[in-house]
């Protein structure tokens, strides 16, 4: 990997975001010989891909067949996948998972060299394929060193702000290269030498992962604040479903509050979930008991833990079919560190917001609505998943839209003239804010990720909606005028787009009047007859 100080003024595609999405989109377009950078907020390896425990869904075993994984998937998305959608993403499954293989990645295998499968919720079959339980992490490095190998422009701590688009420069009366909207670049602040940058690019692919920083809680690292969802907002999108926010139902109980994931996959190899007086409870609530869907396990362990006044309910794992320590190792030492020795005593557990079903839509080429504009992986809403989606689907989802949607850039970029000559506005800052009003932002923060918690959780209703909806208003306000004044930082930057985010959430949450897979409401607790997706646009 080439890692100069400072990035070129233009690329043929910028990359944000260096989760499996864009570091798979990366390679390939680099691969046909194209000017490709990657920038990150943080440390390259920093993604949600880095966290993933379970692993990624595919079908790889002669017990198995395309049309099971395709009807768990629908069945899981409770009506709202796209069916056509559903069978191209998973029908190139297993080719990709062959690429990862190609790539370096080692995936668990059984004595006898075949791979070793995974269960997890909603699946019919063991069809995850994983490794150990640091799944994530390995495709990550895996990747990460292609890159490396490849030579590929990686820049650390570069903050995506906002696109420049056509419709931004036609305002400020500037000359553009096209007619349309179109993206024609776009501003980074380096936080490491607090400079805002501006890169010249006809193609910008959003590959910035969830918004699971939206909530108090959550599985995600902090990264997970929804950039790629507010730029794409911000430069006049609609985004899709963005009200199903996917709770996992098992995240490590602790009193101070961190959220470590408990893999689904404990529950697959033959943990059972227990009430507070030691009862399995899960064959109440579906036929596939502790193996139901993640919305129906999430509900049911809220209803739980309501009934009972107790703070967790607790995973039980006495009659593994496997080695504990040896099959989740990560799980192992982290609740070990916790004091909780999962082989002898159940783990306590509370679910955590864990992932964003909707998101940017995009077609089956990662191509939105806005001319130039890709977005990949959780960022995006492509119609996989519905209103929830299946375990270990979304690294699959990632991986093979990545190189649909590389294919597809590769051929726009042939078709498009070289030497663009656009001339590209510099950033300009507000002024630098007193330095007591900081304290605002944190106080505003920690309000926002409560109203999420309180009001936009596993059960909702009409009236703490709007009382959500009310509150992230003014926060907005409060927020945006702080930023059109003040010298742009990280922290700013992203409080920025946590509350529009936030806002968008609440605001398709409230648009839809019926419960579907992840979006419970006690107003309207039956389906509509006619599936519909939601869509909201930006504010005027
Ligand atoms: C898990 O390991 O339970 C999470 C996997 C996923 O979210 O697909």
């Amino acid at each position: 990997m080439s890692d100069p100080r400072e990035p070129q003024s233009e690329y043929d595609l910028v990359i944000v975001g260096s989760g499996i999405a864009g570091l798979s989109f990366a390679l390939k377009v680099a691969e046909a010989g194209y000017r490709v950078a990657i920038f990150t907020k943080k440390d390259k390896a920093e993604s949600n891909t880095n966290y993933a425990q379970g692993g990624i869904a595919a079908v790889t075993s002669s017990g198995d067949d395309l049309d099971k994984h395709v009807q768990d998937t629908l069945e899981a998305g409770d009506g709202l996948c796209d069916p056509k959608v559903v069978h191209e993403i998973l029908k190139d499954g297993p080719e990709r998972i062959q690429d990862l293989i190609r790539m370096g990645v080692e995936f668990s295998s059984l004595g006898d060299g075949r791979i070793s499968l995974g269960k997890e919720g909603g699946h019919s079959k063991r069809r995850v394929l994983h490794v150990k339980d640091v799944t994530g992490k390995a495709i990550e490095d895996a990747l990460l060193a292609n890159i490396a190998k490849q030579g590929v422009d990686l820049f650390e701590h570069f903050f995506a702000i906002d696109l420049i688009t056509t419709k931004k420069l036609n305002k400020l009366g500037m000359r553009s290269s096209c007619q349309e909207d179109h993206v024609e670049g776009i501003y980074f602040l380096n936080s490491e030498s607090d400079q805002v940058i501006t890169v010249n690019s006809p193609v910008v692919l959003l590959a910035t992962g969830g918004a699971g920083q939206t909530y108090l809680y959550s599985t995600n690292p902090g990264i997970a604040t929804g950039d790629g969802i507010a730029i794409a907002s911000r430069a006049g999108l609609s985004v899709m479903n963005l009200e199903f926010i996917q709770f996992h139902p098992t995240t490590l109980h602790s009193v101070e509050g961190d959220r470590f994931l408990i893999t689904e996959a404990v529950r697959g190899e033959g943990a059972k979930l227990i009430d507070s007086r030691g009862q399995p409870f899960l064959k109440k609530y579906h036929p596939l008991a502790d193996l139901a869907p993640r919305d129906v396990v999430a509900r049911a362990i809220d209803r739980e833990m309501k009934r009972s006044g107790a703070p967790c309910v607790r995973l039980d794992t006495p009659n593994m079919s496997v080695d504990f320590k040896d099959r989740f190792p990560n799980v192992y030492e982290n609740c070990m560190k916790r004091g909780i020795d999962p082989t002898k005593i159940p783990i306590p557990v509370v679910p955590a917001a864990h992932y964003s079903c909707g998101g940017v839509p995009t077609g089956l080429d990662c191509s939105t609505k806005l001319s130039g504009l890709y977005a990949c992986g959780e960022v995006a809403c492509t119609g996989l998943h519905g209103a929830n989606r299946l375990a270990s689907n979304s690294l699959l989802e990632a991986v093979v839209m990545a190189h649909r949607g590389a294919e597809s850039v590769c051929q726009y970029l042939f078709s498009k003239k070289k030497n663009r000559t656009v001339q590209l506005p510099d950033w300009v800052d507000g002024d630098v804010p007193a330095s007591d009003e900081r304290v605002v932002l944190s106080h505003n923060l920690e309000e926002l990720k409560r109203a999420m918690w309180d009001y936009v959780g596993i059960v909702r209703s009409t009236k703490r909606l709007e009382r959500a909806h009310s509150r992230l208003r003014n926060l907005r306000r409060e927020i945006n005028e702080y930023y059109w004044n003040a010298k742009v930082d990280v922290p700013l930057l992203e409080l920025r787009n946590l509350v529009c985010v936030s806002e968008l959430i609440v605001r398709s949450a409230l648009q839809r009047k019926e419960s579907r897979g992840l979006h419970f409401t006690l107003d309207y607790p039956d389906q509509s007859a006619k599936p519909k997706n939601t869509r909201v646009a930006p504010r005027a």
